[in-house]
């Protein structure tokens, strides 16, 4: 656990006005801005995100941040700097790319991710996992989002910072984003302290998909009764961010309202296609994937709601069947 007082969130908040600093006032700025408006953001939504610049260079945050040997030793430890092993060369982590901070629900700056501005590879850049930054606990956006929700009834979840922010700019302010982890039962916890409705929705090709139902596996030993999952499906192709910017606020909330299965619906949807219940056989198969599911949910109510509707399917009666070894199902 970190301290309270670890003197790397005071640097990560340095390297945050720095960055912000340098979308403002370095000379090759009208790069990065463009690229944010061609995007579709505003100036205002880049500062309640406090996005911001990491110049071309090699040096330019150590060079701003660095005054004696230990603090080059501080940047490293917080993830801005990177020290090749061999020979021992360091340098920016973050060049020529665009800066999203990374905060925690209190605001205070753990990490960053940095996009290029055009094609290049890697798209994206993530801060490693430091003594402060642990990418499994943390959702981005979650801070913004309760700062712009007096209350917050449900929590959007999506993938990425540009689907966060583009959602913001367009009037969905209850996104958080994994950022190209898989949801953990940490994140859970996390937003059901805060929330009691999850609205999962990735993007609209394989890894989103798949990505979904982890999430449901994730879910699944924290519904408690009262809690409500759901999840979206996003066109082939689309993602929150093209999507809401193509189609706009109102057709993408009731996109949500119309279209979100309910975490349940989708259970039995997916075990379907893998077990197809109109055969005794495939009753059987169904029965063996659904059950152990079923029995990681905590909420009795739900837990034995799934039972009658497993039952329905299969016309079983499961009172009489012992339990199961748990089988692996898809994606695994
Ligand atoms: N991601 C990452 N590294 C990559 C690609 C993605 O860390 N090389 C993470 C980022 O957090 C990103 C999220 O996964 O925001 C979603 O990835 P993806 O859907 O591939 O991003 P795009 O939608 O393609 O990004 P953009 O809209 O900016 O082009
Ligand atoms: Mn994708
Ligand atoms: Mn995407
Ligand atoms: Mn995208
Ligand atoms: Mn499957």
């Amino acid at each position: 656990k970190p301290r309270q007082d670890n003197p790397l969130y005071a640097l990560l908040e340095q390297a945050a006005a720095f960055y912000r600093q340098q979308l403002r006032h370095h000379p090759k700025k009208e790069r990065a801005v463009s690229y944010l408006k061609q995007r579709g953001l505003t100036g205002q939504i880049a500062k309640r995100y406090d996005i911001g610049f990491a110049p071309p260079g090699w040096d330019n945050l150590m060079g701003h941040l660095t005054t004696d040997s230990t603090e080059v030793k501080a940047l490293i430890e917080a993830g801005l700097v990177v020290e090749n092993p061999d020979s021992g060369k360091r340098y920016d982590r973050f060049r020529d790319r665009i800066i999203f901070p990374i905060r925690d629900s209190r605001g205070r700056t753990l990490g960053f991710g940095g996009r290029v501005l055009g094609d290049d590879k890697p798209k994206y850049l993530n801060s490693p996992e430091t003594p402060v930054y642990h990418k499994g606990q943390e959702l981005y956006g979650l801070y913004e989002a309760r700062q712009a929700n007096r209350q917050l009834d449900d929590v959007l979840v999506v993938e990425g910072y540009m689907d966060v922010i583009a959602l913001a700019q367009h009037g969905v302010t209850n996104a958080v984003a994994t950022l190209g982890t898989a949801t953990s039962e940490e994140h859970l916890k996390r937003l059901f302290r805060i929330v009691n409705a999850v609205v999962f929705c990735f993007d609209g090709d394989r890894a989103g998909v798949q990505a979904a139902w982890r999430a449901l596996n994730a879910c699944l030993p924290v519904m408690e009764d009262g809690r409500h999952v759901r999840f979206l499906f996003l066109p082939d192709g689309q993602d929150p961010d093209s999507l809401i910017r193509s189609e706009g606020q109102d057709a993408f909330r009731a996109r949500m309202v119309q279209q979100a299965q309910p975490l349940t619906d989708y259970l039995f949807r997916h075990l379907a296609e893998e077990a197809n219940p109109d055969s005794l056989e495939g009753k059987a198969h169904l029965a063996t994937l659904a059950l152990p599911l079923i029995e990681q949910v905590p909420g009795s109510m739900l837990r034995r709601l799934l039972r009658q509707q497993l039952e329905k399917l299969t016309g079983m009666d499961l009172d009489t069947v012992p339990r199961q070894p748990t089988p692996t199902v898809g994606y695994e």
